[in-house]
């Protein structure tokens, strides 16, 4: 009987696996159509639906930038899409999928950020995730890193995954950053209703090498891509009356136990795998900024900390995507062997 059962533990993580390279729906969750979810914000002109609304550019050219916003709010929840972004030239253009209650709560707002910012020619897109709760902005949390591949080329799935006890950003099935609440983070820690927010926009004045690159507008339009939208949260209405934690009971115990909010052991592994990677910095280790470590930063890994400058930039840049593409053929070889070898393990267990 228990051999039995660890065959099918077993099968069932092999399934796991194998889901993790298909582009497919997030986690399985159901994908909507633009108009079921979202609202045109800005730029109204530079909005282009395409496939039945199941995909929709957004655009920046020399008149203006645009975004979308969710036609409700919600309090907890999975919130994803595929995003393709735009190639070429791009310094100074920033795109961000997010979430904010800034409209509502001008000096407290809550928000949860994936920002890609725009390079020149043969430069990276670097992606940035932030977390803020009740108005931190003088605590960001930022951190950012490279990415594995080139995002200019096929669309990947930003997720992010936001609950009563932990927020975790994942690119495609892999998470990159998990933030656990304690309670010394206080109000820091996203608590009340956002909604769900895209945007592409002109961001001269700081995106590319702190402003040093502007957008170029000779490389127009700008267009970021978006699909697979996926809006898995409570949804409130936007004047809400009772406190949310009342309204979201079912969701709520959905979501705790869904796969995407449990960190397992393989999890955590793809986690510090592509960290310690890929992240060029972060608020755990910039020392300049944070004298003392913001509560959240896990106990501090003494090895892993040197590689950063105190001021929390990494100290030697990644090696650049474009020839990681050369190794590409020989590193799926070497995934293969890591995926059997994670197969193996978990059947002892
Ligand atoms: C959030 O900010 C408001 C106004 O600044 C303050 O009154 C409130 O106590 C804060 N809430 C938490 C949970 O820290
Ligand atoms: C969420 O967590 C807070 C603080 O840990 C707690 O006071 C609250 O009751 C929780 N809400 C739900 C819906 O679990």
């Amino acid at each position: 009987m228990a051999t039995l059962w660890k065959l099918a533990a077993a099968g069932i993580m092999t399934v796991v696996v194998l889901s993790s390279s298909s582009k497919a729906g997030a986690f399985n969750l159901p994908t909507i159509s633009f108009d079921e979810g979202y609202t045109p914000l800005f730029g109204e002109s530079n909005i282009v639906e395409s496939a039945g609304g199941r995909k929709v550019k957004i655009l920046l050219n020399k008149h203006s930038g645009s975004g979308f916003i969710s036609s409700d709010i919600y309090y907890h929840g999975m919130f994803s899409a595929s995003i393709k972004l735009p190639s070429d030239y791009t310094a100074g253009v920033v795109v961000a999928f997010y979430m904010s209650n800034g409209d509502i709560f001008e000096k407290n707002h809550d928000e949860l950020d994936f920002e890609f910012l725009g390079n020149i020619r043969g430069g990276e897109w670097r992606i940035q995730t932030n977390v803020y709760g009740n108005g931190s902005t003088s605590r960001g949390r930022e951190e950012r890193y490279q990415l594995p591949f080139d995002p200019t080329a096929e669309p990947h799935r930003y997720s992010i995954l936001w609950t009563n006890a932990t927020i975790i950003f994942y690119i495609d099935d892999t998470p990159i950053r998990e933030v656990v609440r304690n309670v010394a983070m206080g109000g820091d820690y996203p608590s009340k209703p956002m909604s769900v927010y895209a945007t592409i926009w002109d961001g001269s004045t700081w995106a590319t090498s702190n402003g040093k690159y502007k957008v170029n507008y000779k490389y127009a339009p700008f267009v970021a891509h978006f699909s697979d939208l996926v809006l898995h949260g409570c949804r409130l209405d936007p004047i809400w009356q009772l406190p949310a934690a009342r309204q979201c009971g079912e969701l709520e115990a959905e979501t705790a136990t869904a796969e995407y909010s449990l960190m397992t052991p393989a999890k955590r592994r793809d986690m510090l795998r592509f960290r310690q990677r890929y992240m060029t910095y972060t608020c755990c280790y910039d020392q300049v900024r944070y004298p003392e470590v913001l509560p959240e930063c896990e106990a501090v890994d003494e090895a892993e900390k040197e590689k950063y400058w105190k001021s929390g930039d990494i100290k030697v840049q990644p090696k650049p995507v474009v020839r990681r593409h050369r190794l590409r053929r020989r590193n799926r070889a070497k995934n293969r062997i890591e995926v059997k070898e994670q197969q193996a393990a978990d059947q002892e267990n």
